[in-house]
């Protein structure tokens, strides 16, 4: 875990904010990639708030990951124009094939999966964004092709 100098560094760094949380959040997943646990009872006192409030905060915005992300992020589109085209079955299989469930990590390491809403690809569904890379007209094969590729 970070030591908590850092972490109070990092918050400290952006107490002048207006609505410093969000930014603080941002910077830490930046920083660590995601949420170090170890630094919400220091969010929390610096800015004078719940335990509570702050989990509410961070599994509020899906962007926030309260664990580490494996060596690659597959997100799988699940707004409504990508689910007419076979969206639905087609995450079922990279879950089942992956044997986690949504925001999942395969045990080694290699693939986190989440889903997202809509990646403006809606004319090419379903889509996916593999590493930041969008990539549409995804089918069975293709995604599986991908997953392979990401090591899971
Ligand atoms: Fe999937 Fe828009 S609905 S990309």
């Amino acid at each position: 875990a970070p030591p908590d100098a850092d972490l109070r560094a990092l918050i400290d760094a952006h107490l002048h904010l207006e609505g410093p949380l969000l930014p603080i959040l941002h910077a830490l997943q930046e920083a660590y990639g995601h949420v170090p646990e170890a630094a919400r009872p220091l969010i929390a006192e610096a800015l004078n708030i719940s335990r509570a409030e702050l989990h509410g905060v961070i599994s509020f915005y899906h962007d926030f990951r309260e664990v580490p992300a494996g060596r690659h992020v597959v997100k799988i589109c699940r707004a409504e124009a990508c689910q007419a085209v076979g969206g639905t079955s087609l995450a079922d299989a990279a879950l089942d094939r992956l044997g986690v469930g949504w925001h999942g990590t395969t045990a080694n390491g290699a693939v986190t999966i989440e889903p997202v809403y809509c990646l403006g690809l809606c004319a090419c569904g379903p889509a996916a964004m593999v590493d930041g890379q969008v990539v549409g007209r995804l089918d069975a094969a293709r995604l599986d092709a991908l997953l392979t590729e990401a090591g899971a």
